[in-house]
């Protein structure tokens, strides 16, 4: 009678249990799964025979809940938790093996355990798609931002075209005609024109990175189209003290390609290079063939990318210059450039020191 009455005991117990963590994964919300595995653990520790000597723990890939941070597993008996299908973890009861044995289990407390680990895995499966639509609908959003952004600036940049255009035109007037009488001015309007031609470039940047420019793919030979950007950038080079060195094998590299867009990449890549060489730093060009694609690879030896800063470079408007010196466009138009000819663009920092960046395109 007394053995059955315990044992009854222990069955209401066990449902108390269930019940309250059914309730607890009910209410539970995706962005607190810890404290919601804790509450169910301390819940569960109130459905066995010896509350206080029974630790238990939660362990998968991410988390690892326990009821005491001293868990000792020789004494224990185990359900594994499963999300989707696959095995993703195991759930742990374990009693003070000083006192007791595996014996002193009971059956009960095995199919409780069980049932448990269902519930939590179904508990992982509802949090996995959660996190999947919210990842989802964050892309969709992210997505959608940048199409608004690009038909602004490419608004924007069609409205600036023209005044820009005369600024500089009428600044450049100005200048012939003041030419000859030593003027304090001159330096002024040299400055005028000089921010003109900065803003104008800006505007270039903004129209090839909202696909505003048209294309014009030709079969073109890339070697003399590197060392004609190299060549016109010959001057930045020798003034920040950086030397470039070419690696191609051979003359001939031909793809089909729009050359001015093929040479804004280069320049862009490059004049990026220089600007973090340090003094007496060397930019490799290098340029090979596989069966399907041209591979540009141009690397330097500056300080490289920081962990954080890598997944954003190729976002528009991202920049680590100071103001001024970089409006963070450049390597968005790379980036627009380089999908348009469905190819690739990856970046990473070198073994040694400084940044290299890879360039795939195929070459039909
Ligand atoms: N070679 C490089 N080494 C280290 N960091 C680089 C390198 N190239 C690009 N970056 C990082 O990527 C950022 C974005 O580059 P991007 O060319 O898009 O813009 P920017 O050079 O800052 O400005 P803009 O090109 O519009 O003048 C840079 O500000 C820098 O943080
Ligand atoms: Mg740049």
């Amino acid at each position: 009678m007394i053995k059955t009455e315990a044992a009854l005991k222990e069955r209401i117990k066990e449902l108390t249990c269930l019940y309250e963590i059914s309730s607890i994964i009910g209410d539970a919300s995706a962005d607190f799964i810890e404290d919601t595995l804790n509450n169910i653990l301390f819940s569960l520790k109130k459905g066995f025979q010896f509350p206080l000597d029974t630790n238990m723990t939660i362990n998968t890939e991410i988390y690892n809940i326990s009821t005491t941070e001293t868990i000792n597993k020789s004494i224990s008996i185990n359900a594994n938790i499963t999300v989707f299908k696959e095995l993703k973890g195991t759930l742990f009861v374990c009693l003070d093996p000083h006192k007791y044995t595996l014996k002193d289990f009971l059956h009960e407390e095995q199919l409780l355990i069980d049932n448990i680990a269902i519930k939590v895995g179904g508990f992982l499966e509802r949090v996995a798609i959660q996190q999947n639509e919210t990842s989802l609908k964050r892309q969709m959003e992210h997505a959608d931002r940048l199409s608004i952004v690009g038909e602004i600036t490419a608004g924007i940049a069609h409205e600036l075209n023209t005044p820009l255009a005369n600024i500089l035109g009428f600044a450049e007037l100005l200048k012939d005609s003041l030419k000859g009488s030593l003027n304090e001015k001159n330096g002024d309007i040299d400055k005028i024109i000089d921010n003109a031609i900065y803003s104008r470039e800006v505007v270039k940047k903004l129209m090839f990175f909202s696909c505003k420019m048209p294309q014009e793919m030709q079969l073109i030979n890339f070697v003399p189209v590197i060392r004609n950007a190299i060549k016109l950038l010959d001057a930045t080079f020798r003034k920040e003290n950086v030397k470039p060195i070419i690696n191609i094998k051979g003359e001939d590299l031909w793809l089909k390609a729009d050359s001015v867009q093929i040479t804004q990449i280069l320049f862009n890549l490059l004049m990026n290079a220089i600007y973090f060489s340090p003094k007496n730093g060397l930019v490799t060009i290098q340029a090979s063939e596989t069966k399907k694609n041209i591979v540009l690879k141009i690397s330097d030896e500056g300080k490289g990318f920081i962990k954080e800063d890598l997944p954003k470079i190729f976002q528009p408007f991202f920049s680590t210059k100071p103001i001024g010196d970089g409006a963070g466009l450049g390597l968005s138009v790379v980036h627009g450039i380089v999908s348009s000819h469905k190819g690739n663009i990856s970046a990473k920092n070198n073994i040694h020191k400084g940044a290299v960046f890879t360039v795939i395109l195929p070459k039909n």
